[in-house]
């Protein structure tokens, strides 16, 4: 059986769909099998791993809103282990239509047991929204993992998605667990940053990951070249932070999802 990761902050550019892509090709080179549902209709994941123009009949909106077999819509990347469930701006239309629809916030969690039984993790890019699309990657998720961005306000708006992770917990997926906040875009030569890592680590304690991501543009570089950083510059400081980061996910996984199922 898989585990399923939603990686969320309803924020936009805290580097959600950079730690989605660059994690997952570091989980694969730690020879996880890994799954990438690209869940934000802007399809950044899908065109960071150079997959956009990708000739597909079928996408995460069919899978989602048409009952498209997962098997049918779910792509091969150049990373050996990584596949992708790619999204297009389709995507955006189900947020509206999902309002009305039946089982509206457990589509994904009921299309997710179509993942195939080779896969080991299933990480999920969420959009910039608490909409009915983060609902659904919360409800099919094992646990979420929320990128943070070092910066004034980083805590903003994370009281609302803790509220709604709650929510989430106590009326649809009571084992949701938070697997941690991975500290992004750090510039370790600015007080800010240290200003910011200090505030967040008074906040969530060990719930942050001791790896941070530093600011570095071969990060920012690398989905132009339709590329996950570990292929792009393998030995940039970008690549090991996210293969330091894997190997936290990994150490960290068992014991916080067991915490949630106790
Ligand atoms: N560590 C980093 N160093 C430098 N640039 C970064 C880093 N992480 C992300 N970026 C850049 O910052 C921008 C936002 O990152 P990203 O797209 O990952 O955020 P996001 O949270 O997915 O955004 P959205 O909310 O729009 O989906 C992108 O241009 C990305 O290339
Ligand atoms: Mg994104």
């Amino acid at each position: 059986m898989s585990t399923t990761l939603a990686i969320t902050n309803q924020k936009g550019g805290v580097g959600k769909t950079t730690t989605a892509i660059s994690l997952s090709a570091a989980l694969a080179g730690e020879g996880q099998r890994v799954l990438l549902v690209d869940l934000d209709p802007q399809a950044n994941a899908t065109s960071g791993l150079g997959l956009r123009d990708a000739k597909t009949s079928t996408t995460a909106y069919d899978v989602l809103m048409n009952d498209d077999r997962l098997e049918d819509a779910v792509l091969d990347t150049d990373v050996p282990g990584l596949r992708l469930l790619p999204s297009t701006i389709d995507l955006a239309g189900a947020e509206v239509e999902l309002v009305s629809a039946f089982t509206r916030e457990q589509r994904l969690r009921a299309r997710l047991k179509e993942v195939p039984e080779d896969v080991d993790l299933v990480l999920i890019d969420c959009p910039p929204s608490l909409g009915l699309l983060t609902i659904n990657a919360m409800v099919a998720a094992d646990a979420v993992l929320v990128p943070i961005q070092c910066e004034y306000y980083a805590l903003e708006g994370l009281e609302a998605l803790r509220r709604n992770i709650e929510l989430v917990r106590s009326h649809l997926n009571p084992s949701l667990a938070i697997l941690g906040f991975i500290l992004t875009m750090m510039d370790a030569r600015t007080r800010l940053s240290q200003q910011v890592i200090d505030e967040v680590r008074l906040h969530f304690g060990e719930r942050v990951f001791d790896t941070s991501v530093p600011r570095s543009i071969r990060l920012a570089e690398a989905p132009g070249f339709g590329q996950p950083i570990t292929t792009f510059d393998p030995t940039s400081r970008g690549a090991q932070a996210y293969q330091a980061l894997a190997t936290e996910v990994l150490d960290r996984l068992p014991t916080a999802i067991q915490r949630e199922r106790d």
